[in-house]
């Protein structure tokens, strides 16, 4: 008779990362992403400064970093990929599962818009390097960005290009892959992110963009402002759709699992911070208005750079810095679904790749046209791009992450739980471990489905 507690993959027949380092390395890559360089620096300045930020804090503590744990502990002790650790873990043919499945149609609908932003951003360290897009008239930077994303054949290339990049990368493999290439991008991400702080500080307007950044507005945090932070430290560290228990699944045996969460959460909040230290100095010193999202990126920015000395050089960094920082997140995305047809289904790893890498150049087609052949076609009032990013976003990332927590809590067994998070009780940290599953059990559930049904703009 078999083990029903023993991994349904032993140890030894999986590729896992083989480090400390590399453990840290890939899980924070996975975090750090687009996510830092627009969507934290701006909803922080727009939403009230450190008031914003201690939301945030907040959310990060008692929805973030649980569900993260959780998320790799299920992934460690099943040491599988999502759908067959929750059939694993499960009790008596509970159908939690259902959380892989829909944690791979989020990976599916995340990776093809995603890879889309991340297409222009590769599109532009090109531009950057040949000089193309210095100016410092706004109007011409709007224009460079509108001609890029309303070329069917331009859009749809750079897409393609950065997933088969992907997908190169991995078919290598998780350790010499993913952990190989995430131990070498990610000191070079915080480099070129403090060279560019530096710079941005010795700015006339560093003070300004600093204020903006910083400095407390109380009266802004209303309760939407509250729901937009927690559903930022969603997004931000890649919970809710079985991305970290994917992670986990290669992470060691002595892998110190609440540590290894807390740092990389606080790794992601000092890279997000820095960006914003980077970005809002210049932005005030030649007279721009912060604006959000992509306009930030692809056009304000460019503005800014063309003004400053050295300017070409230090936006090829500044594009190189948000590509290196997007592929992490990109591997962790198409993680996913490779090894769950690699293991599921049976196909090679290689194979599964290529599936995975032809699946999504399909589906992220409608993601790449909705600027230009598909901008037309808006069913419900949305872009395909917007529709990916909106079902992800508020309704597949939440529930997921209420779901995992409820697993956690009470499906699973408190005391399997903090059996794999004390590393089989050989870690000492017992009463974190319980206010762990206290907090799983009786917080995270209620605030998540606050955020959701904000998001759906339900309440
Ligand atoms: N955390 C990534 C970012 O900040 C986005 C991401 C979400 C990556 C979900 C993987 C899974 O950009």
């Amino acid at each position: 008779m078999t083990d029903p507690t023993a991994p349904p993959f032993p140890a030894t027949q999986r590729a896992g990362f083989s480090s400390g380092f590399g453990v840290l390395a890939a899980t924070l890559g996975s975090a750090v992403g687009l996510g830092n360089i627009w969507k934290f620096p701006s909803l922080t300045g727009a939403n009230g400064g450190a008031g914003f930020l201690l939301v945030y804090l907040l959310a990060t503590l008692l929805i973030g970093l649980p569900v993260m744990m959780a998320e790799i502990a299920i992934g460690r002790q099943a040491r599988a990929n999502p759908i067959t650790a929750l059939v694993a873990l499960s009790p008596r043919r509970q159908p939690w599962w259902l959380i892989g499945v829909a944690g791979m149609v989020a990976a599916f609908l995340i990776s093809s818009f995603y890879s889309e932003v991340v297409a222009w951003v590769f599109a532009y360290v090109a531009k950057a390097l040949r000089g193309s897009l210095l100016s410092s008239d706004p109007a011409v930077t709007e224009a460079a960005f509108q001609a890029l994303i309303t070329d069917p054949v331009q859009s749809l290339l750079w897409q393609w290009g950065v997933l088969a990049f992907i997908g190169g990368i991995l078919l290598l493999g998780v350790t010499k892959g993913i952990e190989a290439i995430t131990k070498k991008l990610m000191p070079l991400l915080f480099v070129l992110l403090l060279l560019l702080c530096a710079f941005s500080l010795t700015l006339d307007g560093a003070a300004q963009g600093l204020a903006f950044l910083f400095l407390p507005d109380w009266g802004k945090i209303t309760a939407p402002v509250v729901l937009t932070a927690m559903g930022l430290a969603f997004f931000k560290l890649s919970i809710g759709m079985g991305t970290m228990m994917t992670y986990g699944s290669y992470f060691g045996n002595d892998q110190n699992i609440p540590a290894t969460a807390t740092r990389v959460m606080a790794a992601d909040l000092c890279v997000s911070m820095l960006a914003g230290i980077a970005i809002f100095p210049a932005v005030f010193t030649f007279g721009f208005a912060p604006s959000a999202g992509p306009s930030l990126v692809f056009i304000t920015i460019p503005a800014v750079f063309a003004q400053m000395p050295f300017g070409q050089v230090l936006m090829a960094a500044f594009f190189v810095l948000t590509a290196v920082a997007a592929t992490g997140a990109m591997l962790s995305l198409m993680e996913v679904p490779v090894v769950t047809l690699h293991e599921r289904w049976g196909l090679s790893r290689p194979r599964a790749t290529v599936l995975t890498l032809v699946l999504l150049m399909v589906v992220g087609a409608g993601c790449a046209l909705s600027q230009s052949t598909l901008a037309g076609f808006q069913p419900g009032g949305r872009t395909l791009f917007n529709w990916a990013d909106y079902v992800s976003s508020n309704l597949l990332l939440p529930l997921g992450g209420i779901f995992i927590a409820l697993f956690a809590g009470w499906a699973w067994g408190a005391d399997n739980f903090r059996r794999a998070l004390s590393n089989q009780g050989t870690l000492h940290n017992g009463a974190l471990a319980r206010a762990i599953v206290w907090v799983l059990r009786w917080v995270s559930p209620p605030l998540i489905l606050a955020v959701m049904l904000r998001g759906l703009d339900l309440i």
